[in-house]
């Protein structure tokens, strides 16, 4: 029976989180940096691409002065009808969303020649929680098509224990509480619009087709040992 400290050690391993609790705790603001992508594919042109990267850095920099401002903050004034904390908090959510998903985004449609196999954990997962793949991939279509402008993302639900699909509107609109991602798509007009205008579908599609499936599968990995880790 894993206890929970053993539960922590193994997520935070897992994700990659620096564990070295001997680490001097201060109370300084959080600070995102940009990472770099290749964003290898035929099908958006390079002003899209320039483009796209650039809004993930205007992201960046808000979250870090949203961050600092929060950091300074004062919380003695705060209602739910009109406050400064919250408004900061609200912008908060939304940039750090921002910067997360593009970089889960960036990271997966980058492999033009990249399969996914029957043997891999991400085909039996999501054959197993949609009832095939062909099912998944319509699923993830058609929310595709019904977000208003934001996101699609299939993602680990810790309450149904299953695999799901979910659209996002914005950044944070819509987004469950629970949620583990694995494959995401952005559907904001600023990512296709300029080469395909108001056609999502073929955007979609032709994205699909390069999913960096050797990235997902890691993903699904690590949601694999979450869970497992969890269940104790
Ligand atoms: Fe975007």
């Amino acid at each position: 029976m894993l206890k929970n400290q053993d539960i922590k050690k193994i997520i935070n391993k897992t994700l990659n989180i620096d564990t070295n609790d001997d680490k001097e705790t201060i109370n300084e603001s959080l600070v995102a940096n940009v990472k770099q992508f290749n964003m290898n594919t035929e099908y958006l042109s390079d002003a899209n691409k320039s483009n796209h990267l650039q809004l993930y850095k205007n992201y960046v920099e808000s979250f870090n002065k949203i961050s600092a401002e929060l950091d300074g903050a004062d919380k003695s004034d705060s209602n739910s009808n009109n406050s400064a904390f919250r408004s900061l908090k609200i912008d908060e959510t939304y940039n750090m969303n921002a910067i997360y998903l593009h970089e889960l985004y960036f990271a997966n449609v980058n492999d033009p020649n990249s399969k996914i196999t029957m043997d891999s954990l991400a085909y039996m997962r999501l054959a197993r929680d949609f009832g095939s793949f062909d099912d998944w991939q319509k699923d993830f279509i058609a929310c595709c098509k019904a977000s208003r402008c934001g996101w699609v993302v299939t993602y680990y639900n810790f309450y149904t224990q299953t695999f799901m699909n979910t659209l996002i509107d914005l950044h944070s609109e819509n987004v469950p509480v629970g949620f583990y991602p694995v494959i995401v798509m952005d559907v904001w007009q600023h990512a296709y619009y300029k080469d395909y205008l108001k056609d999502v579908k073929t955007y979609v599609v032709a994205m699909m087709k390069q999913f960096n499936w050797n990235i997902i599968n890691k993903r699904f990995e690590k949601a694999d040992k979450i869970v497992k880790a969890l269940r104790g």
